[in-house]
């Protein structure tokens, strides 16, 4: 069971101040032999996670400057900036994937375009619908509480601490397991304690919103009664249906299982438990 962390954003600044890394110095020399050799079920699975983290980080990229400009004290605006640059950074290693492995070299909206076609309706609601009308909203209220614990629980719980957090612990024991794609396990390696800290936030920040004015607590629970049908949705892979199914060596139980697990851990720190949804 991994342990809740509740760092304030100067001390996760500082991590990222140690944490830095490049996209553009991990050896993708193996995956390279390797694509070429896969087989149909391995690449169609394969294809299916890394279009779905390509269009994923897009989205994460692109729509977060509204929480930059939504900061509460010197400290958190710094962590933000940070954040900011990771996402990026996280979206430049998936691209420099699809230009060396996956496709040919192109631009980043390119692969983003032809990555779309594989993604589910769940997994749009999610990231082209809702991320995006809550990052409009705090972009038009920066100062509105509401709009912030939305938006943070959206992003930071849902986003990055139930879809990205679940898809990594799978795929990566997956591809581990398999001995596969080992340069592009470093790279999402070193993407998920990025990932960590930023979760760490908010976490941080809806424990102290939620202690600060209590009513948050309801926006709380409202975005993810919203949200966690389509959560549970997107972690389908195509071609599987309802609720009894296998992928990447784990069943739909396991799967969600764990997603639900972290979610729980983290709700209760927060202060929100899950129960009272
Ligand atoms: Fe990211
Ligand atoms: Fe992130």
């Amino acid at each position: 069971m991994s342990e809740i962390h509740l760092f304030d954003p100067q001390t996760l600044y500082r991590h990222w101040e140690d944490g830095q890394w490049t996209p553009f110095a991990i050896d993708l020399e193996v995956d390279r032999e390797q694509w070429g050799d896969l087989g149909d079920e391995d690449r169609g699975l394969i294809f299916w996670v890394l279009s779905s983290l390509m269009v994923a980080e897009e989205r994460i990229t692109t729509k977060f400057s509204g929480l930059v400009g939504a900061y509460g004290s010197e400290e958190e605006a710094t962590f933000l900036a940070t954040q900011q640059v990771d996402e990026a950074r996280h979206m430049q290693f998936y691209a420099r994937f699809q230009d060396e492995i996956v496709a040919d070299r192109a631009t980043i909206s390119a692969h983003v375009e032809r990555a779309r076609r594989q993604i589910s309706p769940a997994f749009r609601a999610i990231f082209d619908t809702a991320l995006v009308e809550a990052h409009e909203r705090l972009i038009a209220n920066p100062q509105d509480a509401e709009a912030k614990v939305r938006f943070v629980t959206l992003y930071h719980q849902i986003l990055e601490g139930t879809l990205g957090l679940t898809s990594f612990n799978f795929v990566t024991a997956y591809l581990e397991r398999e001995e596969l794609l080992p340069g592009f396990v470093v790279g999402y390696s070193k993407i998920h304690h990025d990932e960590q800290r930023h979760i760490a936030y908010g976490t941080w920040y809806l424990r102290q919103a939620v202690a600060e004015a209590p009513a948050l607590a309801d926006v709380v629970r409202s975005t993810l009664r919203d949200l966690l049908p389509a959560v549970a949705e997107s972690l389908t892979p195509p071609d599987r249906e309802g609720t009894d199914w296998d992928a990447l060596g784990a069943s739909a139980e396991e799967i969600r299982d764990f997603a639900i697990g972290g979610l729980t851990r983290r709700l209760d720190v927060i202060g929100v438990p899950l129960s009272t949804l």
